[in-house]
């Protein structure tokens, strides 16, 4: 049942390729979680009667195909899963990115890759560069890596504002840290602003671009992975928690040259993909189908979203992703409150944008009974 899986790995691939993280602790009660947290344990999806429009899931979940492979694969929860984790997995999505080398490292989650990345990188003395706001992550474990965050503010569209960010690059600057698109706010970094950018910064100085959210983005957007592809000092940051829907499963990677791969490889942590996992990432890989119609009922949502709110006259910024900022004229923290005490919940407040709510895309479903919430919360 399994040889599908294993015969697909090609061979030649089954050297050591170590996976990345720990994946440890994560229902521990953290500040990067939402502040509805604080009213008790998180709720489960599916068994709790909350809207869950908070933490930038698909609501379509993962592929059929990946399902099954989990329910398959739960048979070998026994062994260490030798041949996908130590080449398959990494095999495959070498091929997924066209690419030709030991270009790949898995982990536990792009959260793990970017851990990797901080620890890697920084250090005592050293800067990180990044936009604010933006993923706040990698700032946290830059600061525990004892580094310093020169944080850019966005520019007035919201947008990284990537002049002033290579302007910011000093001989201290160890990572230049890129979302695209920006968590929280959607936006892109567009082709051209990236060309211009990746022209400017010095070969040095290592990018890192975190594509959690690049299927969803439209026109103007182009994945980094050409960079890796011209052996450029920059790593691309992915994942299989969003558009694939398997964020429970935790399976992220990174795109590099070779040599950074090799440099990454030691900092990774042997096993921290389950077996479940990692076949479940293989299966989500073979089914664009599902991801393509996931995206496409994003899109939708998001488009009935923004009629919503240009009728009741609300601000909002233009998303290139599965959620969308919007303002609500006030700080959002009690707008959170509102919407938790009718079962729904939203993203976390962001200190530099105090006004806007985050909000994450559900299916038409979920959008209903937003819907209804925010006509009596604003009494539009
Ligand atoms: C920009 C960004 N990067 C990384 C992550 C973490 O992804 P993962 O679940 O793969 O650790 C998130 C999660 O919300 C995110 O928004």
């Amino acid at each position: 049942m399994y040889s599908t899986v294993l015969m697909k790995s090609n061979p030649s691939r089954r050297r050591f390729m170590g996976s990345v993280g720990a994946g440890a602790a994560t229902l521990a009660l953290r500040p990067l979680y939402s502040r509805n947290y604080l009213f008790g344990a998180p709720p489960l999806p599916g068994t709790d009667n909350f809207v869950h429009l908070n933490l930038n899931e698909s609501p379509y979940g993962p592929s059929p195909k990946a399902l099954k492979m989990i329910r398959d694969a739960v048979s070998l929860s026994g062994r260490y899963y030798y041949d996908l984790a130590f080449g398959g997995l990494a095999g495959e999505l070498t091929d997924h990115h066209e690419l030709d080398g030991d270009f790949v490292v898995t982990g536990a989650g792009c959260t793990e890759i970017l851990k990797l990345c901080d620890d890697l990188f920084l250090g005592p003395k050293l800067q990180l560069v990044v936009a604010e706001p933006t993923y706040d992550a990698v700032i946290q474990y830059a600061v525990n890596s004892k580094a310093e965050a020169v944080k850019v503010p966005l520019t007035k569209d919201y947008r990284h504002d990537l002049a002033k960010m290579a302007d910011a690059v000093t001989p201290q600057t160890g990572m230049v840290y890129i979302c695209n698109p920006n968590n929280p706010t959607g936006t892109i970094v567009t082709k051209d602003e990236m060309d211009r950018f990746m022209n400017r910064i010095p070969e040095s100085v290592t990018v890192v671009v975190d594509e959690a959210y690049s299927h969803f983005a439209g026109s103007g957007y182009e994945s980094a992975v050409k960079y890796v592809k011209q052996g450029r000092n920059i790593v691309v940051a992915k994942t299989f928690s969003k558009a694939y829907g398997l964020a429970g499963m935790r399976v992220g990677y990174a795109l590099s040259n070779e040599d950074l791969i090799a440099k990454m490889r030691p900092f990774t942590v042997d096993y921290a993909i389950s077996a479940l996992s990692a076949y479940a990432a293989s299966a989500a890989l073979t089914d664009s189908q599902h991801i393509e119609r996931s995206v496409r009922l994003i899109a939708e949502q998001r488009q009935a979203l923004y009629a919503e709110l240009k009728k009741a006259k609300f601000e909002y910024i233009p998303s290139d992703s599965n959620f969308v900022m919007i303002n609500v004229g006030r700080p959002v923290g009690d707008v959170i409150d509102e919407f938790y005490k009718r079962k729904i919940l939203v993203g976390r407040e962001f200190p530099s944008m105090p006004n806007f709510m985050r909000l994450t895309i559900g299916n038409a479903d979920e959008m209903k009974k937003f819907f209804v919430a925010f006509r009596e919360i604003f009494k539009v």
